[in-house]
């Protein structure tokens, strides 16, 4: 993370976006090939002809070491669309070495642990490269003020003419696109249908062709994506749809997308996406060609099975808690911090993992104290986490306080995983839990600093991998989470409560 910071570049001048657009500065090494009165001259040409405006006012294609040769070549793959648009050829930022005039910075936490190979990952050079072109073009967009821009990557490849009919919007209709995908890969079924012609998709990946509007411009540019660069075809869908990753719940949807269902534009080399030239029947869309999560996807199916409880437990919980002898196998590090090795370190293992492939991560679950966190329910093993503390945590608090009482033996709790990283959300300022007691397990030990800090005690606790703790959780027992300096820290946290 810290080389990759390396290629922040500081502008200086200007405190905002905004400023920095209205002086005109360029945004990328980049010279216009036409200028802006002819620009604007055809663009004012082509609406006479087209009151409509279904055509961009301006083409730009995104081209890596443009020479003669190439940009020949795109201009008569362009020329199969039969519109008068004029294309300007946009010298794609090189991700090795990034040359913009604007700050920006790299989404922080970006590679979880999860089976999508994409998110596993650091952010790649050419993520970069190509995030800051679309970004770029984006920004001079704005700047020249068109009404409307078609953005292609360079492996375009024209399927069919552009067909104005399609896009013509049924009259008194109050959802208007503001971005439009001429091609694209559909990772979900979409949402719905909007005209014969036309979907609103859900999840969908490249950015090979796509239309913006004016509005849809300015809609990118207010998500400020320069302070969190991705691939950009991660980026354009959580503007418009939930994207499967929870930690992009901070990008706001505003953006009305649609798709042409019979596809114009598709792309000759990237594997991954060639489905699109494909799709040349309305049938096609429908079929998700990739489905990175699913929550009914589970990695270690064997954690989830406990048609034979016996057979579980002894597989996944500790051969000490087994033994369920409380005073033999607890320890009390912090006064009123009880805590015994309850799962084995190959479950722990296996939870993580399962969490980071749902990755339906959360920042605003908790009003006061926001965390990254995920429910147990959401990859569905809240109620076996629930067995398991009924069967052992419960009965140790009773032991170890003497509580009395059969409320005691069933709580009720919320249960859900948090993870600390040193990059993203490192800690948690102190405060008590919303519970009766509340319960820590500890998933992982290959991070630095971290653990739980007792304020009253003056203590710190860093638990061993699958050691749970379990503390009073009102008044006596303010606690918070000691930063995470290196790495990522997963705990598992329950608050638990009487039944009413
Ligand atoms: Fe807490």
């Amino acid at each position: 993370m810290e080389n990759e910071r390396k290629n922040v570049i500081h502008m200086g001048n200007f405190d905002s976006m905004e400023d920095f657009l209205a002086s005109g500065t360029p945004v990328a090494q980049y010279a216009p090939q036409t200028s802006l009165g002819a620009w604007k001259k055809l663009a004012e040409k082509a609406k006479k002809e087209n009151p409509m405006n279904l055509r961009p006012d301006i083409a730009y294609c995104i081209v890596l070491n443009p020479d003669k040769e190439k940009e020949t070549r795109i201009r008569e793959e362009y020329a199969k669309l039969g519109i008068d648009t004029p294309l300007e050829i946009f010298k794609a930022v090189d991700g090795k070495n990034p040359q913009v005039n604007f700050n920006y910075n790299l989404f922080e936490g970006w590679k979880i642990r999860s089976q999508n190979d994409f998110w596993n990952r650091e952010i790649t050079q050419g993520e970069v490269g190509c995030a800051l072109s679309h970004l770029s073009i984006w920004m001079t967009a704005s700047q020249q003020g068109f009404g409307s821009v078609l953005i292609l990557e360079e492996d375009f490849k024209v399927l069919r003419p552009w067909p104005d009919a399609e896009f013509a919007w049924p009259e008194n209709w109050d959802w208007q696109y503001t971005m439009l995908y001429l091609g694209r890969n559909a990772v979900k079924p979409d949402k719905r249908k909007l005209t014969d012609y036309l979907v609103e998709p859900d999840y969908s990946y490249t950015t090979h062709a796509y239309l913006l509007t004016a509005a849809g411009v300015q809609r990118l540019l207010e998500q400020n994506f320069q302070n969190y660069i991705c691939a950009v075809d991660e980026f354009l869908p959580a503007t418009y749809t939930d994207h499967p990753r929870g930690d992009m719940d901070f990008v706001y949807q505003d953006t009305f997308c649609a798709s042409v269902i019979d596809h114009v534009i598709g792309q000759t080399s990237n594997s991954e996406s060639s489905t699109t030239e494909n799709t040349d029947s309305a049938e096609n869309y429908k079929t998700p060609s990739a489905t990175p999560i699913s929550k009914s996807e589970r990695l270690y199916p064997e954690l989830f099975d406990i048609s034979d409880w016996e057979a579980w437990k002894k597989r996944w919980i500790h051969e000490s808690a087994r033994t369920k002898e409380w005073d033999l196998i607890t320890d009390e590090p912090v006064t009123d911090v009880f805590t015994f090795p309850i799962f084995t370190k190959e479950f722990c293992e296996k939870i993580i993992q399962e969490a980071e492939h749902c990755a339906q991560w959360e920042r605003k679950r908790h009003e006061f104290y926001p965390t990254t966190d995920m429910l147990l329910e959401k990859f569905g093993f809240d109620e076996i986490y629930h067995k398991v503390l009924v069967e052992y945590v419960y009965p140790m608090a009773k032991h170890m306080w003497q509580i009395e009482g059969s409320i005691w033996d069933d709580l009720e709790s919320e249960n859900f995983m948090i993870k600390y990283d040193a990059n993203v959300q490192g800690h948690l300022s102190l405060h008590h839990d919303n519970g009766s007691i509340s319960c820590v397990l500890a998933l992982n030990d290959d991070f630095k600093g971290g653990g739980t800090y007792f304020w009253r005690q003056k203590k710190l606790h860093n638990g061993a991998v699958g050691h749970i703790s379990v503390h009073p959780s009102v008044i006596t027992h303010r606690h918070g989470g000691r930063p995470v300096e290196e790495g990522q820290r997963f705990i598992i946290v329950s608050f638990c409560n009487k039944r009413r």
